[in-house]
Formats: structure tokens, sequence, C-alpha cells
């Protein structure tokens, strides 16, 4: 069931904690032998990855953009907009097409992905970088991470991506964050294990872990940022997916 978007009352899930997050955790042992670098080498810098991109966007419901339509409101006010990960750049053209006042730049870690979103920059500064490593000169008024974008990290990982997220945000800015349902099999997964699931497409095998909503809420917690909403949304191929809207408070 999708929630009205009127921003409600602010819950606060702030507590500072002494770990030091911005380092990558110790893998435990439990936990599968991949991580976001692979992912790297054996889905998103293998040819043709932009076409099974689309083709899984379309399928999902996803590619007219519905997730960032679900997000708006928080993006009207925003004076700067990023997104970690573009991919072949369907969230952004959703973005362009809504003519939002604040500038929109990107971080793409594939250097594949990053030449296919050539056409795009003379609208839009794209960086060809790590976001983990990613250090902008200015902060950002709303951080977009769609498509389950915090997936691509392993568990391990994930405390660490959420909180470079969270970094990149100004005082008030909005993290929004989109995931598959932890309690469903991915619509285009082979196989799925628990959390983690694999998916190999033409040549391209990519591996993922859907967080539930405990660890998101950890991961906010770690990073300092205040969980604002939470709702469940339909796509246009009447799949469920998640929406996380999360706020750096001052
Ligand atoms: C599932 S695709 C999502 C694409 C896009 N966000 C969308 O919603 O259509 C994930 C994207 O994140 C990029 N990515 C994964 N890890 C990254 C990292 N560490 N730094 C920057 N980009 C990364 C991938 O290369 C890929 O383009």
């Amino acid at each position: 069931m999708t929630e009205a978007l009127a921003p409600g009352p602010i819950r606060t899930y702030v507590h500072r904690v002494k770990k030091d997050f911005s380092k990558p955790a110790r893998p435990v042992s439990s936990e599968p032998a991949w991580c976001n670098s692979d992912n790297q080498k054996t889905y998103y810098e293998v040819s043709p990855i932009e076409k099974v991109l689309a083709g899984f966007a379309r399928m999902g419901g996803l590619d007219r953009g519905i997730d960032v339509d679900m997000v708006l409101p928080y993006l009207k006010t925003a004076t700067r907009i990023l997104e970690a990960g573009p991919g072949y750049g369907r969230v952004l053209k959703r973005l362009l097409d809504h003519h939002l006042p604040g500038s929109i730049e990107a971080v793409e870690r594939s250097q594949l992905l990053y030449k296919t979103l050539k056409p795009l920059q003379s609208k839009i500064k794209i960086f060809h970088s790590n976001i983990l490593d990613f250090r902008p000169s200015q902060l950002y008024d709303a951080v977009i991470s769609m498509w389950s974008g915090i997936s691509d990290f392993a568990p391990s990982e994930q405390p660490q991506f959420f909180y470079a997220l969270a970094n990149l945000l100004a005082p008030n800015g909005y993290l929004l964050m989109d995931t598959s349902c932890a309690w469903k099999k991915p619509l285009n997964a082979l196989s799925s294990s628990g959390q983690t699931y694999f998916i190999i497409e033409e040549g391209c095998l990519v591996k993922g872990y859907i967080p539930n909503d405990h660890e998101m809420f950890a991961y906010a917690q770690q990073a300092g940022v205040s969980l604002r909403r939470c709702f469940l949304y339909r796509t246009a191929t009447d799949r469920e997916r998640i929406m996380y809207v999360f706020q750096k408070l001052l």
C-alpha cells in the first residue's frame, strides 16, 4: 500500500555511537564471499549491462521512474541533488523530466556505464568514482540511491555505504533510498537464500543482499541520520518495494 506523500512528523533514531563507520567493517564469518568490487567486475563492467539493466527496469515496472515520483516532494526544495550509482541514466532522465529547480549531479563507478551516460553530461555533472571515495566541495540537500543501490554491497560493507551517503548530506538534507522487500526473491534473481541473491543475465553476474528494516534503522543510527518515513509502494508492474526517507538533522 502506498502512503500519502506529505512529510509526516519526524521520528528520531539518532544516537551517536563511538564506532568508526567510515572504515570498512571486518567481514563476519557467515558472510558470503563477495563484495561491491566483485559486482563491478562481473556485472557493471560487462557489456551489454546497459541493455540488461534497461530490460530489468521494464520488467520490474521502474523504467518510467515511479520511484523518483514517490519522493518528488523531497526533491522540489533541494538546491543540490546527488544520485549515487546512476547506471544507464533511468533516474537522471526522470529527474530532468520534472524540471526541478536544483542542480543534479551523479557518481558512477563503472567505466562502461559512465560512458553510456555521456549524452546526459551537458545537463548533469557526472563523476566517475567509487561513491565511498567521493569528496565533493559542497554537500547536497538530497542524496538518492534507487533500485536497491545498497544491495550491491555485501552485508559487512552496507554500514560504510550508508555512512558515506549520509556524510554527503547538508544539514536537514534528505537521504532517499529504495530497496526490494527482504522477504521476497527479487524478480530477476536466479536464486536466493535468506536476504542474499544472485542474478545472471547475458554473461553478467551480480550478487546482492537486501537489508531488512532493522538493519536499515541500525545503519541510520550509526550514520547519524533520522528516519522520517518508510513506506511500501507498488511499481508499474505491481511489484512491491520499500522507500526510506532519512533526514540529517543539525
Ligand atoms: C542497480 S544499478 C541502479 C541504477 C540506477 N540507480 C537506477 O535506479 O536505475 C546500481 C548502479 O550503482 C553503481 N555502483 C555500484 N557500486 C558503486 C560504487 N561503489 N560507487 C559508485 N557507483 C556504484 C553501479 O555501477 C550501477 O550503475
